[in-house]
Formats: C-alpha cells, structure tokens, sequence
C-alpha cells in the first residue's frame, strides 16, 4: 500500500476527473482478478507460463484432444466459481453506479465482473458460464463440468467453450459495442492487462480517440507509452481511491 500512498494527491486529480467525466470506459485484463485468486497468463505462475496456449487455446488443440481442453476448461470454470470478486471489482461496479454512460469490457471469461454488480459489460473474449455446439446454435450450461463423455452433440456437433481461442474473430456485436463506446468516451481506465493480444489492447490506443486515458498496473506494459498517465499500483489498491 505504501507506494500508492505516495501518489495519493495524483489519485485525487484522477478521482476528480473521473467524477467530471460524460462517457467513462473500462478495459480491463487478467491483472484485474489475480486479487481474487486467479492466475494472470504471462505473469510469473501466468496460465501461459505452466500450459501449452496452442494446446487448450486454439481450434486445432480443441480438434486435436477435445477431451484435455475440456479438462483444463472444467478446471477453470471451478476455480472461477470458487473466486470472489475483488474490492477492484467491486469499485468498478460502484463507478458504473454514478455514470450513466458507462462501458466496462473485459478480456477476461471468469463473470468476476458480473458478480460484482457491473451492468453494462462487453466480454470480448466470450465467458464459461456455458458451452455452445460446434455445429448448430444449441448451449448448455456450465453451472457443472462438462462429462468428457458428453462432448459429442446429438447434431454430430462437439461442445466448446463459449471462449474466443487464438486466430478466432471476436464476437462482431460485442467488438462493435466496444469500439464506439471507446470512441465516445472522455476518459478510459485500462486496468491489469499487458496490452499484448490484440484487437483488445487496440481499444486502448486506436480507438480511444477522445479519452484521457488512465492505466493502472503495477508494472509497465505494452501500451504504457501511449497512454496519458500510468498508475503503478495494484487494482484493488488504486481503484478504490479513484471512486469519489
Ligand atoms: N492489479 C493490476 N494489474 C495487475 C495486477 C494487479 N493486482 N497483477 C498483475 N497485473 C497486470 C500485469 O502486470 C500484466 O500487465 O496484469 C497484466 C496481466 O497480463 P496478461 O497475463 O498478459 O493477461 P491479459 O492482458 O489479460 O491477457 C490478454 O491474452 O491469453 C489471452 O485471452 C487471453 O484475455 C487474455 C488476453
């Protein structure tokens, strides 16, 4: 805590202008619910870091041994349940509270955000509150694992988790919602990402035309040079103090 007492009078300017704001958007990262528990992917111990990306995250891993995917997603989707939300959640659903246009969109697919109170949130890499089939429209819901003996679909489909895997596009309504709430905002956050997959980190230096754009991080990232000013703190440190 002692390094965000040190910025405190910066945070008041921030939290004054935050207040101040017409159009408030949020871009938010794994960084943001490693408080409640949940590996980053880059970071020391990061997802990426213990497990092959192109081997869980990827259509052809998928293709390849559907039944190891849904084991490391089963596994994900339990760790999720079993998180709480964070007081960084927390103080962006409270932010969201007293901003009627407010945008929060995530990278991440654990609902931490949803269970904190946030409304309006783009979930630009999908969610594992369910799986969707392969081959027809059919979803299920992922309140329990998936049986590995039940991937198959009766269509002749396969169940997969309603993620967005390396080389797939976004969802095309949650990209668009995305951009032109970041093209209308006056200030934007971005806060615990590395800024390194796109289009995502995009929406923080492409798109957001207009904002004065705030990162918060505790260490620097790819998109740090192109932001206005960069807070390095914890989320559920600094967070909290930017909520009038
Ligand atoms: N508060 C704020 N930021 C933090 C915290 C914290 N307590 N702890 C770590 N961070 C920061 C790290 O410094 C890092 O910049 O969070 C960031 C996590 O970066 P990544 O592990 O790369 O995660 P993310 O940016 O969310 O990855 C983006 O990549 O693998 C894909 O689809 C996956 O959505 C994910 C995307």
């Amino acid at each position: 805590m002692s390094e965000v007492r040190a910025i405190l009078p910066a945070l008041r300017e921030l939290r004054e202008r935050i207040a101040r704001a017409q159009s408030l958007f949020v871009l938010t990262g794994s960084g943001i619910s490693s408080e409640s528990g949940l590996p980053t992917f880059r970071g020391v111990g990061g997802l990426w870091r213990t497990h092959r990306v192109e081997e869980l995250a990827s259509p052809d891993g998928f293709a390849r041994d559907p039944q190891l995917v849904w084991t490391w997603y089963n596994e994900r989707r339990a760790a999720h349940r079993a998180a709480t939300p964070s007081v960084a959640h927390r103080a962006l659903a409270q932010l969201e509270a007293q901003h009627a246009d407010f945008t929060l969109a995530t990278q991440n697919v654990d609902s931490l955000h949803l269970r904190a109170g946030s409304k309006n949130v783009i979930e630009l890499h999908g969610h594992l509150r369910e799986a969707r089939c392969t081959d027809c429209a059919a979803r299920r819901p992922l309140d329990e694992p998936l049986p590995l003996a039940a991937i198959e679909h009766a269509c002749g489909g396969r169940w997969r988790p309603d993620i967005v895997w390396f080389g797939e596009p976004l969802p095309p309504a949650a990209w668009q919602r995305a951009i032109e709430s970041a093209r209308r905002a006056d200030v934007m956050l971005v806060v615990g990402t590395s800024g390194l997959v796109a289009p995502a980190a995009s929406i923080a230096t492409r798109y957001a035309a207009a904002a004065y754009v705030i990162e918060i991080n505790p260490d620097p990232t790819a998109i740090s040079t192109h932001v206005d000013v960069c807070v390095r703190g914890r989320a559920s440190d600094v967070l909290p103090e930017l909520v009038a």
